[in-house]
């Protein structure tokens, strides 16, 4: 945009010649920019996976679908009900009971009724869409369906309830697939009888703009039920990644070390809208104190102990989290949380309605009895922290063979979490300012914080040998271990060889005008 602007300067003060010369000046200048060749690199990315089938035996194809079923017709599911039945697939949605399907169903039509009144779909294309999902409250129709996915509450027992419900009325080719944000797969296909259809499809919300498709494999899933859910997600519009099993999969357990670290820099009196800031500043969509709000308060407080039983001192949460869920604060969703809402919110912006739209809500700093320091600390130790510790995060989980590339691992951050796409992923970052200074600056956090910051030994691994971690996969080697256990491969079997990556500079794209909304997301 400054670009932009130096060119319409030259022009209003220099003239046509002028301008032309300070736009070719500023083309030259930015086509061979790191920006340049970090969203260059993500275009080829998203192109190669557009080829890719999840699978590594390029024998293995996708089952035809033409009808799913969705177990579930709440905030996620009627979002997955919407991009199915937007991409021409009949969806039997189902829920325990007619009001919540009723609910279900008025979200789905709401989405369609916003893109007539957009202009973006005709009425009659609008009914067609909305005539492809059906309702229920037992199990009929469920049979017929390709794919079953599930997205009730968030619950083990509910969800091999589910589970066996389902596989009694479908047959051994239907693929059960769950949305879970936090249990591992391998835990849900306990209670199958044909472990080898169950997978999870992690979707992101809102599931209509979230770009990003998480699928979930574990030992046992066969690989025609995965090639069948990618091959659904790319219908559904969706870019998708293929990760093993394991506690908060990829990116829910990156996203994890990152709004942990937040919450330390809140208890040590950061102000919540210097975090804020700081990220924002940084390349983030938006700031994690405000993205908590959005998720839920309590639905972090819920994932967190799950993540430090998994991973221990490297995501022991902060007091203050606790503080905050005792103290009723859920978010946005109850209007009590790090921000002001609703009436308050308004008081706070003044008569004039002149103040800033969102207000920290001073009330939390008493609770969590932190002093505010203001200015305390430099925006760019704020958004290191917090950065950092997602990075590091997605080393260890490279090094526990999670991830099939560095690819998915930059793409899961990106198009899932909003990391910033011209900065090219958590994988690409430490490519680009090394390896070594990467080490050297998670060594020197961990001297001041401790245990939550040892390094990851892909990190250690990659200072000490000088490699890249893109290309590391083309070398045929497999993922490198950071630890004796190996959480996506529980069950004993040896994780996918990681894929080929295409890459190399050619044109710019769209990746290049790439938005990640800032929406709500886990
Ligand atoms: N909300 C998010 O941001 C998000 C993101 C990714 C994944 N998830 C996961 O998706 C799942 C659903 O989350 P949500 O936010 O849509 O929850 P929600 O509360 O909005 O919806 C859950 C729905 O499941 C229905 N349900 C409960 N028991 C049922 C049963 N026995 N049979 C049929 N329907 C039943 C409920 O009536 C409700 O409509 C959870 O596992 C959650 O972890 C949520």
């Amino acid at each position: 945009t400054e670009r932009i602007i130096d060119v319409l300067e030259a022009f209003a003060a220099d003239g046509w010649k002028a301008s032309q010369d300070a736009e070719a000046r500023a083309f030259g200048e930015l086509v061979v920019s790191e920006t340049s060749a970090r969203l260059v690199e993500l275009f080829f990315a998203t192109t190669a996976l557009k080829k890719d089938s999840g699978v590594d035996d390029p024998t293995v194809t996708a089952r035809p679908v033409e009808r799913i079923a969705m177990i579930g017709a709440g905030f996620m599911g009627a979002g997955i009900a919407y991009v199915s039945s937007n991409a021409g697939i009949s969806v039997r949605l189902k829920d325990q009971d007619g009001p919540a399907l009723a609910r279900g169903l008025k979200a789905v039509a709401d989405i369609y009724a916003g893109r007539v009144r957009r202009r973006a779909l005709t009425p009659i294309e609008q009914k067609l869409k909305l005539a492809l999902v059906t309702a229920t409250t037992d199990t009929s129709g469920l049979g017929s369906a390709d794919i079953v996915i599930e997205a009730v509450f968030e619950d083990i027992a509910l969800k091999h309830r589910i589970l066996r419900e389902v596989e009694a009325v479908t047959g051994p080719t239907t693929v059960f697939a769950s949305n879970t944000s936090s249990l591992p797969i391998g835990r849900i296909a306990e209670a199958s009888a044909r472990p080898e259809t169950v997978l999870g499809m992690h979707y992101f919300s809102p599931v209509h703009k979230m770009p990003l498709l998480e699928v979930i494999v574990t030992p046992q899933t066969a690989p025609w039920a995965t090639a069948t859910a990618v091959a659904l997600g790319k219908r559904q519009g969706k870019t998708v990644i293929v990760v093993n099993d394991g506690v908060g999969f990829y990116t829910t357990r990156i996203l994890g070390t990152y709004m942990n670290e937040a919450a330390y820099l809140l208890a040590e009196g950061v102000p919540v809208e210097e975090i804020d800031r700081a990220l924002v500043s940084w390349g983030w969509p938006v700031g994690p104190m405000a993205l908590i709000d959005e998720v839920g308060i309590d639905v972090a407080a819920h994932v967190g102990p799950i993540m430090q039983a998994a991973f221990g001192d490297r995501m022991e949460p902060p007091a203050t989290v606790r503080k905050l869920v005792d103290d009723g604060r859920k978010g946005r969703k109850n209007e009590r949380g790090l921000y002001l809402y609703g009436a308050a919110a308004k008081k706070a912006r003044g008569p004039l309605g002149r103040g800033p739209a969102k207000q920290p809500d001073p009330s939390v700093y008493r609770l969590l009895g932190v002093t505010p320091r203001p200015g305390a600390m430099t925006p760019e130790e704020i958004a290191m922290r917090c950065t950092l510790q997602l990075v590091n995060e997605a080393l260890h989980a490279w090094g526990d063979g999670i991830l099939r590339s560095p690819r998915d691992g930059d793409i899961g951050a990106i198009f899932g979490l909003g990391f910033p796409p011209f900065r090219g992923g958590p994988f690409r970052y430490v490519d680009q300012l090394g390896a070594t200074e990467v080490l050297r600056r998670v060594r020197s956090f961990e001297d001041r914080h401790g245990k939550r910051w040892t390094p990851a030994p892909a990190l250690v691994e990659a200072a000490k040998s000088g490699r890249k971690f893109h290309g590391l996969e083309r070398r045929g080697g497999g993922p490198v271990r950071s630890t004796g256990i190996v959480r996506g491969r529980r069950h004993g079997a040896a994780p996918p060889p990681p894929v080929r990556s295409t890459g190399g500079p050619r044109i710019a794209s769209r990746a290049s005008r790439m938005q990640v909304t800032g929406e709500r997301r886990t």
